[in-house]
């Protein structure tokens, strides 16, 4: 969709694990964490548009992507420790700007929970920080087997259309294709790891009041999955947000209009320097 926008792309060794991680820009480091089914390519429409003023730091996390496959479970925490060391085994020694998409923004809300030193600020985009209710949870635990017994198609073509706005759908055929192509390209074994970990996540709505860095929330207005309101409602739990709605994008705001995202993005970050 665009040339490659990225300068370096490294294997990197975290503990006992390589992360593939996409390098790009000079500035305030920019950490973009990825939704769930997909991996750290759904941020290349952005990060041409941030890398001028970002050092933009793109990971595959646990299983997904070009990521190993994972033999074992693990938590939206060791997702977070993961972010954080790697951030340390690349020698980032200054604060750095968290920014998570969905799945991506559990992780970016668990990385403010235990490492809040290391951060100038936290963008969320189409998130929550409450966990899910036990209909939600059983939900995820039936996804997580029927990706492993009936293949990743059963799981991810479903949720397909929802992610996208009526105009994304009519006028951006490649953003949904490259979205598809991600989705399938993702093993059962993460979709199932990463169900079940979406499903045990700690909700950390009512510890929000006590994070004092700016805090960015951006919603689709069509999102149906993480609406404008539940976002609202997680940005008033702050003591410093900023809440943005996005027209004409529903589910993956980033990826269905990357130059109002970036804008937001770029408005927020400009003062902290
Ligand atoms: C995502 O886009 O990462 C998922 O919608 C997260 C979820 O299933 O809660």
């Amino acid at each position: 969709m665009h040339g490659y926008p990225y300068q370096d792309d490294i294997l990197v060794s975290v503990t006992n694990r390589k992360v593939p991680v996409r390098i790009s820009g000079r500035g305030m480091p920019l950490l973009l964490l990825h939704g769930y089914p997909l991996d750290g390519r759904m941020w290349d429409r952005v990060v041409p548009l941030l890398s001028t003023d970002h050092l933009c730091i793109v990971p595959d996390l646990r299983g997904f992507g070009r990521s190993e496959e994972e033999d074992k479970s693990f938590s939206i925490a060791d997702l977070a420790d993961d972010c954080h060391q790697l951030l340390n085994a690349l020698q980032i020694r200054r604060q750095v700007v968290v920014c998570g998409l969905s799945m991506g923004g559990y992780v970016a809300l668990q990385f403010a929970n235990r490492y809040a030193a290391s951060l100038a600020c936290l963008v969320l985009t189409n998130t929550r920080a409450n966990s899910d209710d036990h209909v939600i949870a059983s939900n995820r635990r039936t996804m997580a087997s029927i990706g492993l017994t009936n293949g990743v198609s059963k799981v991810v073509l479903p949720m397909l259309e929802k992610l996208f706005s009526r105009n994304t759908l009519a006028n951006q055929p490649q953003v949904v294709e490259l979205v598809r192509s991600m989705m399938l390209s993702t093993r059962a074994s993460t979709i199932a790891w990463a169900q079940l970990a979406m499903a045990e996540r700690e909700d950390l709505l009512s510890k929000l009041h006590g994070w004092n860095m700016p805090v960015v929330c951006v919603a689709g207005a069509e999102d149906s999955i993480t609406p404008p309101d539940v976002m609202r409602q997680m940005a008033s739990g702050f003591p410093n947000s900023a809440m943005h709605v996005v027209a004409s994008s529903s589910h993956l705001t980033p990826i269905e209009c990357p130059a109002e995202f970036a804008q937001i993005v770029r408005q927020a970050t400009a003062v902290l320097e």
